[in-house]
């Protein structure tokens, strides 16, 4: 049956000119999807265009949608740790999410996190091809499975194949980890402390495929 225009996932307006700034600006218009009409803003990627390294999460949290910049708040912190950690200036990757706005449903005050569906995955997509078309990264890190099921497909294991130089037609390399929230979320400080450690491990095989090179 054919399905009414209502029903249509709208496409992203990516221009024919890619550069980051038209892509950035471009973006903030988006409604290929509804959840774009639920949050404050666009939440693109950033970073420098040469950067060699891509860390790609989930999708925009809260404090990341009041504020229009990736990973701010707390997750953004943890990644922050472990980046430093591993030796990895955060100011020399480009850091983005595979959806970029934020999805939510409202708990009294408070708004929750929603995991988007794969069709919100699907529809956000081109941004996260146009973003790896333009910053060409030599290693591109998934963190958490949305990312890394969105970028490798669902034969990827993060439990599994955490760490491992993975390959890729988007990058040299590509390298799924942990999300950092999902740290956060662990019920112990000694199982926060063990999951950074492995967060940290993985970057440390990314800084050494930066070197090796
Ligand atoms: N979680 C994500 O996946 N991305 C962010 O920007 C913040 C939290």
């Amino acid at each position: 049956m054919p399905r009414r225009a209502s029903e249509e996932n709208a496409s992203a307006p990516i221009p024919e000119v890619r550069t980051y700034p038209a892509l950035r600006e471009a973006a903030a218009a988006c409604r290929a999807c509804p959840i774009g009409a639920l949050a404050t803003q666009t939440v693109f990627g950033e970073g420098p265009t040469e950067a060699r390294v891509m860390l790609v999460g989930e999708q925009a949290g809260d404090h990341e949608d009041k504020e229009g910049r990736p990973f701010v708040g707390q997750a953004g912190r943890m990644l922050d740790r472990a980046l430093e950690a591993a030796g990895i200036d955060r100011g020399t990757t480009y850091v983005t999410n595979v959806v970029k706005h934020f999805k939510w449903v409202a708990k009294g005050k408070r708004r929750l996190h929603q995991k988007p569906n794969a069709r919100e995955i699907g529809a956000c997509m081109p941004w996260l091809e146009a973003e790896i078309e333009v910053i060409r990264p030599e290693v591109i890190v998934a963190l958490g499975s949305t990312a890394a099921t969105a970028l490798l497909g669902k034969e990827v294991r993060v439990t599994r194949d955490h760490g491992q130089l993975l390959a890729t037609p988007r990058a040299r390399h590509a390298v799924v980890t942990l999300h950092p929230s999902s740290i956060l979320r662990m019920p112990t400080e000694e199982y926060r402390e063990l999951a950074l450690r492995d967060l940290v491990a993985d970057l440390c095989q990314v800084a050494a495929a930066l070197k090796g090179r």
